[in-house]
């Protein structure tokens, strides 16, 4: 099949991601926008769950250099470290792990076949979640989370932007978009992003015939810029402002300035879309699991009541709440 040719209600595992141009239901997104936020308390909630199992490069930097990893450092090793397993043939890595645990035995070497077996763990884990489930990617639950929104052409702002992935698809859904993608880590920029698949069919709308269709990242209006959020000199002139797995790497003393991010560069009417990882057991087992590749800093996990009570307190006015496979997710506009 062409790079550019890929049609619509295609489903088709790669070496690397799935390819999933149904727009099909289940599994699609749980909606709790019903909820009256105003109702919901801190005791009732809870208080989100604290990933603290940390990646073995994060304890040797800071063995090293007698101080802890600065945020900013931490990042540049998750993006790096994340990248390889999004670059990885998944099918073809596991076989070589599983030819390398054989030698290994066979030369009673236990402490490498150990290690290995940990290796092919963790290639497990990640075959089952990103390649079979779809789950970090989640193009139909993204669909869902981000459909029907009154815009037209939108200016779109991405927080912490690392591949970009959701504004390419909210810029299928709603073409003639601007996107402007914001990562202070420039491995994001060349690699991330840069590098990421020409040929992912992001599955959106033909407005000049309101039929469905399959968009590319290189049919997009893209800018990116390096650089801190803290340093934007944007007016309110978004669309959209939209973060991805950014909210929960905020200490509670800090969520109201994540929370004004959003607000600060959005028009009047524009809507701030935010989504954070489910707290579940197995979103646990896999930073648990994963934390070499993930765990460099701060991280929450959280339940979309929990989200949807920071979102309420710090002004927002909700409009859609409900839960992907993996993340919570919110569609609000500044109250
Ligand atoms: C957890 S990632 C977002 C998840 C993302 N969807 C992914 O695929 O990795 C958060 C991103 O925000 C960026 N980031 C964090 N704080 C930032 C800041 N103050 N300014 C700019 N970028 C920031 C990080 O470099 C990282 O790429």
């Amino acid at each position: 099949m062409a790079n550019r040719d890929i049609p619509i209600n295609h489903y088709e595992h790669k070496s690397n991601y799935t390819i999933d141009t149904r727009d099909l239901k289940p599994d699609v997104f749980e909606d709790y926008s019903a909820t009256d936020w105003r109702k919901l308390t801190w005791k009732e909630v809870g208080r989100p769950y604290k990933v603290d199992k940390w990646a073995e490069g994060k304890k040797k930097w800071e063995e090293e250099n007698g101080q802890h990893l600065p945020v900013k450092e931490g990042w540049k090793f998750f993006n790096y470290h994340f990248h390889q397993l999004f670059i990885k043939d998944i099918t073809s890595s596991k076989a070589k792990n599983r030819n390398k645990l054989l030698k290994s035995l066979l030369k009673l070497n236990i402490p490498g076949a150990w290690e290995t077996l940990h290796e092919q763990l963790q290639l497990t884990i990640w075959n089952k979640v990103h390649r079979v489930e779809d789950a970090i990617w989640d193009p139909r639950g993204k669909r869902s989370l981000f459909k029907d929104l009154d815009v037209k052409k939108p200016r779109i702002l991405f927080l912490g932007a690392a591949d970009g992935y959701e504004a390419m698809q909210l810029a299928a859904l709603y073409p003639g978009a601007e996107i402007v993608l914001v990562d202070y880590d420039d491995f994001c920029k060349t690699d991330r992003f840069g590098k990421f698949p020409s040929a992912y069919p992001f599955l959106g709308i033909d407005t000049s015939t309101g039929h469905p269709k399959v968009w590319y990242k290189e049919d997009m209006h893209i800018n990116f810029v390096v650089d801190d959020i803290r340093n934007l000199k944007y007016g309110k002139e978004f669309d959209i402002v939209v973060s991805i797995g950014l909210i929960e790497h905020f200490p509670d003393e800090y969520k109201p300035d994540a929370f004004e991010f959003h607000r600060r560069f959005l028009k009047p009417g524009g809507y701030a879309i935010m989504t954070t990882p489910r707290n579940q057991l197995r979103s646990r087992a896999f930073y648990n699991i994963m934390s070499d590749y993930m765990n460099y800093g701060y991280r929450e996990l959280m339940d979309i009541h929990q989200m949807g009570l920071y979102a309420h307190e710090n002004g927002f006015q909700i409009l859609r709440a409900g839960f992907i496979k993996a993340h919570n997710g919110l569609i609000c506009k500044p109250g």
